[in-house]
C-alpha cells in the first residue's frame, strides 16, 4: 500500500509554521458489553497544516476525519502517538482561547435566539459586554444574518442554512487563530454552500488557519490550499490540489497498428474506430513512446488530461 509519505515532498519556498501537526496519531475505540470489541478509528497519522492554510480533510463515511477532528481537540484521548496544536500539546489548556470549532452535528439550544446564543458563547470566552455588543453585529453581517432574525428568533425557528451560519458564528465569536469546521456544507442548498464557502475565504482573506472535513469535493476543490485523504483511518496521501491532481494527470492516447494484448498492457479503456484504437495510457509516456516500433504500432495523438478531484479521490480508495 502507498503511505502518504511516499509522495514527493512538499515545496517549501515561504517559511512555513505548523499550527497542526501530529506524529503516529491512533485512536481505538473498545465497545461492547466487555469492552472487548476495538474499533480502530485513525491509524498513525501524522500530518502539518501551516499557519494561514485552509486544510480539507476528506474520506468516505466512518473514515476518521471526526475522529482527528476530536483528537485535535481534545474532546477523545489519543490511544497512542503525539501531536501538537499551535506548537503547545494537545490538551494544554492555554490554547483553547486561540481556536473555534463547529461540530458535525451541533447541538443548539432551542429556546435562545441567535444573539443570545452567540451572547453566550461569547460569556464561555469572558469576552466583556461592551466587546459583545461591537462583536456580535459584525459577526452576523459576515455569516449573512440579519440582526433582526438574530434578535428575534429563537433557534428551533432556524432553517438549517441559517443554523450553520450561526453555528460558524460562534465558531468565530472569540476571534481563534485557528477555526475547525466538521462538515460546515452539509445538508445545504447551493446557495447556502456557496455562502459558506464565501465565509470560509474571508477567514481565509483575515489570516485564519482552516481546518475542514467534507464530502462535498467540488466545494474543497475551490478552497482548499492542501487536502488529506483519510479511508478506514488511514492516511492515503496529503498535499497541495496542484502536487496530488498534477501526479494523477493521465495521457489519453490515439494510435494504429501493433498487437492487441500488447498495446492493452499499455492503454486502458482500450476502444477501436476507424481501424485506429485510444484509451488512457498506463505507465511512464517516454517508455510507452520508446515501445512503440517494437509494438509496431503508430502514435496518432498524445493528450494530456487533468484529473479531478472527484477522479483523484475515487482512484485513491480504489488503489487502497
Ligand atoms: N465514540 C465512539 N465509539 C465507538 N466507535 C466510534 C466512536 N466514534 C466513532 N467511532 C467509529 O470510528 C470510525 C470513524 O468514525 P468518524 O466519526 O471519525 O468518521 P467520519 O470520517 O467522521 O465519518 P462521517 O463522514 O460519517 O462523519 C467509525 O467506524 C465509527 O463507527
Ligand atoms: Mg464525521
Amino acid at each position: 500500500m502507498k503511505s502518504a509519505t511516499d509522495l514527493p515532498a512538499e515545496e517549501t519556498t515561504v517559511k512555513q509554521i505548523p499550527v497542526v501537526e501530529t506524529s503516529e496519531l491512533t485512536k481505538i475505540y473498545y465497545t461492547g458489553f466487555w469492552m472487548n470489541q476495538k474499533i480502530a478509528s485513525l491509524k498513525s497519522c501524522s500530518l502539518r497544516v501551516h499557519q494561514g492554510e485552509t486544510f480539507g480533510l476528506l474520506g468516505p463515511n466512518g473514515a476518521g476525519k471526526t475522529t482527528l477532528l476530536k483528537l485535535l481537540l481534545s474532546i477523545v484521548r489519543p490511544t497512542s502517538g503525539r501531536g501538537l496544536l499551535l506548537g503547545k500539546p494537545l490538551g494544554d489548556r492555554t490554547v483553547k482561547q486561540k481556536i473555534g470549532y463547529l461540530p458535525e452535528n451541533a447541538y443548539f439550544y432551542d429556546y435562545l435566539t441567535g444573539w443570545e446564543f452567540l451572547q453566550f458563547t461569547a460569556g464561555l470566552f469572558q469576552i466583556p459586554t461592551d466587546m459583545q455588543q461591537q462583536r456580535i453585529p459584525l459577526l452576523l453581517e459576515l455569516v449573512g444574518l440579519s440582526k433582526s432574525a438574530a434578535q428575534k428568533k429563537q433557534l428551533r425557528q432556524y432553517s438549517k442554512g441559517m443554523l450553520q451560519r450561526i453555528g460558524v458564528a460562534q465558531a468565530i465569536i472569540n476571534d481563534p487563530e485557528v477555526v475547525f469546521l466538521d462538515e460546515p456544507m452539509s445538508g445545504l442548498d447551493p446557495m447556502g454552500r456557496y455562502q459558506i464557502r464565501e465565509i470560509i475565504l474571508s477567514l481565509k482573506a483575515q489570516g485564519k488557519t482552516i481546518f475542514f472535513n467534507s464530502h462535498v469535493l467540488s466545494d474543497v476543490e475551490k478552497i482548499c490550499d492542501r487536502i488529506a485523504i483519510l479511508n478506514a483511518g488511514e492516511l492515503l496521501c496529503i498535499g497541495s490540489l496542484d502536487q496530488l491532481l498534477g501526479t494523477a494527470d493521465t495521457y489519453q492516447v490515439k494510435g494504429k497498428g501493433g498487437n492487441i494484448d500488447t498495446i492493452k498492457s499499455w492503454v486502458q479503456g482500450l476502444v477501436w474506430e476507424d481501424d485506429c484504437w485510444y484509451g488512457q495510457l498506463q505507465g511512464k509516456s517516454e517508455k510507452f513512446i520508446a515501445n512503440l516500433e517494437s509494438m509496431d504500432a503508430q502514435l496518432i495523438s498524445m493528450n494530456l488530461a487533468h484529473v479531478s478531484l472527484e477522479e483523484f479521490f475515487m482512484q485513491q480508495l480504489k488503489q487502497n
